[in-house]
């Protein structure tokens, strides 16, 4: 992936770049080299800590300006810096470790970065880098969850060698610097209303599928990836009906919620919203399986083993890729092995426009967590996959290309 193609000098978008004290703060100059390539103008802060790793002179050749420190910050009148810098259109930590997330977390001012962050209008993008153990820390999540409370995005960390040597692998290494380039230039960007006037149907969570009145069959989808769909089509102008099984979210700012419990529920909820819909998202884990026989009284146990009978549920991404006419049709596929391949064989048999696929044993994403690292599948087999994200930005890119592909109004 690449950053944005170049903008003219008077769209510039204006980017802080933050540069914090880990050891990946070294490929800062080569993020900031990536954000003036595309157009931006930058600007720098970095942390005592920081400077430990990477030269000023290294960043302001990179980023074309000065590099404000504590020392700078402390030493000018009126003592404002934070002030000035913090006027920009999006402010981007670059290897941010725990310390940061924690000053950020808790409202501190007493170093310029954490002063600057409070006064900052424009997005916040954290990227975080730091060693597996520490950013697992449920001290740290918390801080992050704190942030995202307030609004910041993440990127990353993502999975590979992380720290200096010895430290090994794991989820603790930072984003590329086209990775930080390109996610922040697309947050500095005011977010378009290009799905005015468009009905998306998003369908969100698991299903459950009763045996009896106490027992069912279900799965742990926790929502969240439906409900960022959801959401972002809403912020982008559209007429968004998100179609739920049972989950632990509340609804989205503009969004017309449907409740459901069971695939058969789900099926005509679907068909009748997606009648005279631009686009549906099917993100539900929908059982494919339910109960031959739901029992209406709760069944007391038996012998050693039990059979019970299930009968296949209906496809419901198939059953709209049938009759497609001109919605957009996207799916999710979450697989174990063979991934590209499935999901392309998923796309074709349900004649969906592309498959977001998504592995569970990747940690950190998938079922429950906050992001998510897909891979996008086309039925002819083409595929680019995609830098591990928040399910929000997941969200966004999956309406580019959904987007791309409507029919003109
Ligand atoms: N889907 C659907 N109706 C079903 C099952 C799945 O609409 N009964 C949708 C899902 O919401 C998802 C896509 O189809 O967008 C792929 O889901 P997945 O469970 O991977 O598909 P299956 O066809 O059930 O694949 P598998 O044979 O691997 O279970």
């Amino acid at each position: 992936m690449s950053a944005s193609s170049p903008v003219s000098p008077a769209d510039a978008p204006k980017v802080l770049v933050m540069v914090s004290g880990s050891v990946a703060a070294i490929k800062a100059p080569a993020a900031l080299r990536r954000l003036r390539e595309a157009g931006a103008r930058t600007q720098v802060i970095a942390t005592r800590a920081a400077l430990e790793f990477v030269t000023p002179l290294s960043l302001s050749t990179a980023g074309a300006c000065e590099v404000a420190t504590d020392t700078t910050w402390f030493a000018a009148q009126p003592q404002a810096q934070h002030l000035t810098l913090a006027r920009c259109d999006v402010a981007v930590i670059v290897g941010a470790g725990a310390d940061a997330l924690a000053r950020a977390a808790q409202g501190r001012a007493e170093d310029l970065l954490s002063a600057t962050l409070l006064s900052v209008r424009g997005p916040v993008l954290w990227v975080p880098a730091m060693n597996e153990r520490m950013w697992q820390h449920p001290a740290v999540q918390a801080n992050v969850e704190r942030l995202r409370s307030f609004g910041h995005h993440f990127l990353g960390p993502v999975f590979g060698a992380f720290g200096t040597a010895g430290e090994g692998e794991g989820l603790g290494r930072m984003a590329e610097p086209e990775d930080i380039a390109a996610e922040t230039l697309r947050l500095a960007r005011p977010r378009p209303q290009d799905l005015a006037g468009r009905k998306v149907v998003v369908s969100a969570g698991p299903t459950r599928e009763y045996l009896d009145p106490v027992r069912y069959i279900s799965n742990p989808s926790s929502g969240k990836m439906g409900f960022a769909v959801a959401e972002a089509a809403a912020a982008r102008g559209a007429d968004v009906t998100l179609i739920s099984g049972p989950a632990q979210l509340p609804t989205p700012a503009g969004v017309r919620r449907v409740d459901i419990q069971s695939a058969l529920e789900l099926h005509s909820a679907v068909v009748q919203a997606a009648q005279d819909a631009d686009l549906v998202v099917m993100t539900a884990a929908v059982a494919d399986y339910r109960a031959a026989e739901v029992k209406t009284e709760k069944e007391a146990k038996g012998g050693e083993t039990k059979t019970i009978e299930l009968v296949k549920n209906p496809d419901i991404l198939a059953a709209l890729g049938a009759d497609k006419g001109r919605r957009v049709l996207v799916g999710f596929a979450m697989e174990t092995h063979a991934g590209v391949e499935r999901a392309a064989g998923k796309a074709q048999r349900k004649n969906a426009d592309f498959i977001l696929l998504n592995y569970p044993t990747q940690e950190g994403t998938a079922f429950g967590g906050d992001d998510n690292q897909v891979t996008l599948v086309r039925a002819d087999g083409s595929h680019e996959a995609w830098p591990r994200l928040s399910k929000r930005e997941v969200a966004e890119r999956l309406l580019d290309q959904a987007q791309a592909l409507l029919p003109a109004n």
